[in-house]
């Protein structure tokens, strides 16, 4: 997929597919109850829903994103442009709410989840509130709002709305099962969230029940959804949302492991991910990697490896001669900053560059922090150890955040998709010198099969740079 953010967002694998849909879905089908204030649409909403790894529907749809006469913000008297939208969880009490929000001056997002089926109007809510300086989480009754205190896994600063140079996906997960509610910015994952809430805890007899039921027991049937989008002057004509059927509950692991050797440990505990988990064009990647016929050292070269480590850690050897030439690929000159390619096989077209590269990481070598071009990758270390760091965006400023970390020793493979683990950067953690311990890696990649816009880049940041994201073509 092009690259339209740095992250991954739920949007991407489903892009092309709204060119081929029909918009023929009237409102009053997503609408049990007329909103109060609704008025003559005046702008059109993509309404789409999907599951993790592919849409479940995608449904084009003409909405009231923007409201003609503006009315006063919730928060002062600024004059604001509105716009809103409403949509239904296809699971009651459970799911992810994306909203994609263009770049410009908005001032503020909310979401809001109630549940109509009560029958009464207007509805108890639970809102979710971002401006560029606060955000909030608000119980409201007809009667009165009060404020929900809530957890801040990074900084309360974190949570608040970006300013909005950049498209930005922003994200509410209800999990009615566990009773978490969680919010974050980018790609839907709960690395990624940037304020959470748990409202129910198990009781003697091991049930999660609501910490106050009478407050919050409504949630199980919640299942209506409207965010409003604000701003003066601000162009929000082309914010999307998307609906997720799941809520966000735990992440899968980085490491992947076949199935016959998955334990009752690794259940219990998210250790490892079978490669059936993940997307079908990792999945394809795995199975053409994973064999115990791919490695280095065979009959016909059993030293090879050996002789691998030797040529990059000697001056004046080839190995040692390449990467010196190669030491301002990603900005000032570092020898350490750059790393091997060696590509085999031709580009089928399906992937960034030639889907299968040989790389060879010197000890204390690394990569910039850089993204994938939305595609699928599935990475086996082949000899020596990798550590991968995971980051948020390229483009938060004023530097990515990491947001998980892996170490791979030989034999351990790894994976990331266009919605997981899509900005990262690996190191050689081994001590430099002459008897350095080379790594070296197959990677091979692969565009999901709907993507008709491949990227033939990857984006990356360089060490001591500023923001601006750079484009890097693979090749060897
Ligand atoms: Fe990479």
């Amino acid at each position: 997929m092009a690259h339209r953010q740095a992250f991954y967002d739920p949007f991407a694998s489903i892009h092309l597919r709204l060119e081929e849909s029909t918009p023929s879905y009237s409102i009053s089908e997503w609408f049990p109850a007329p909103l109060p204030n609704h008025e003559t649409p005046d702008g059109e909403a993509a309404i789409m829903m999907m599951s993790d790894q592919s849409p479940i529907a995608l449904k084009p749809l003409p909405l009231p994103l923007i409201i003609a006469n503006p009315s006063p913000d919730t928060d002062g008297d600024l004059e604001s442009q509105r716009g809103r939208a409403s949509i239904q969880l296809p699971i009651k009490g459970q799911g992810v709410i994306a909203v994609r929000v263009p770049p410009g001056d908005c001032e503020g997002l909310t979401i809001s989840v109630w549940s109509s089926s009560s029958g009464v109007f207007p509805p108890t809510m639970l809102s979710l509130n971002l401006r560029k300086k606060s955000c909030s989480l608000e119980y409201s009754t007809p009667d009165n709002t009060t404020p929900i205190e809530w957890k801040k896994p990074k900084s309360e600063q974190a949570s608040y709305l970006q300013e909005g140079t950049v498209e930005e996906t922003y994200w509410l997960s209800v999990d009615r099962p566990n009773g978490w509610i969680r919010w974050g910015r980018g790609y839907t994952n709960v690395a990624l969230a940037t304020g959470e809430v748990e409202l129910k805890y198990k009781d003697d007899t091991g049930v999660m029940v609501w910490k106050d039921k009478g407050k919050f027991e409504w949630l199980d049937t919640v299942q209506d959804v409207r965010y409003t989008l604000w701003g003066p002057n601000y162009d929000n004509s082309n914010a999307k949302i998307v609906v997720l059927p799941l809520p966000l509950v735990a992440d899968l692991p980085p490491y992947i492991i076949n199935n016959s050797d998955v334990t009752l440990s690794d259940l219990e505990n998210n250790n490892f991910t079978v490669p059936q988990n993940l997307t079908p064009e990792c999945q394809r990647l795995y199975h053409n990697v994973a064999g115990a016929n791919i490695l280095l050292d065979d009959k016909s070269f059993p030293y090879f490896s050996q002789a691998i480590q030797e040529s990059v850690n000697t001056e004046g050897k080839l190995g040692f001669n390449m990467l010196a030439k190669k030491a301002a690929e990603f900005g000032k000159p570092d020898i350490e900053g750059t790393y091997l390619r060696i590509t085999l096989g031709r580009d089928m077209g399906d992937s960034p560059g030639v889907p299968y590269v040989l790389e060879i990481w010197p000890a204390g070598h690394y990569s910039p922090i850089h993204d994938h071009g939305d595609s699928n990758a599935v990475i086996k270390v082949l000899h020596g150890l990798i550590h991968a760091k995971y980051f948020d965006s390229l483009t938060v400023q004023p530097r990515p955040n990491q947001i998980g970390t892996a170490i791979l020793k030989q034999g351990d493979i790894t994976w990331l998709s266009p919605n997981n683990y899509q900005v990262h950067q690996l190191c050689n953690p081994d001590g430099k010198g002459p008897t350095g311990l080379v790594a070296i890696t197959i990677q091979c990649y692969r565009y999901t099969d709907q993507d008709k816009v491949h990227h033939e880049s990857f984006r990356y940041l360089e060490k001591d740079g500023g923001p601006e994201v750079k484009e890097f073509v693979p090749n060897s």
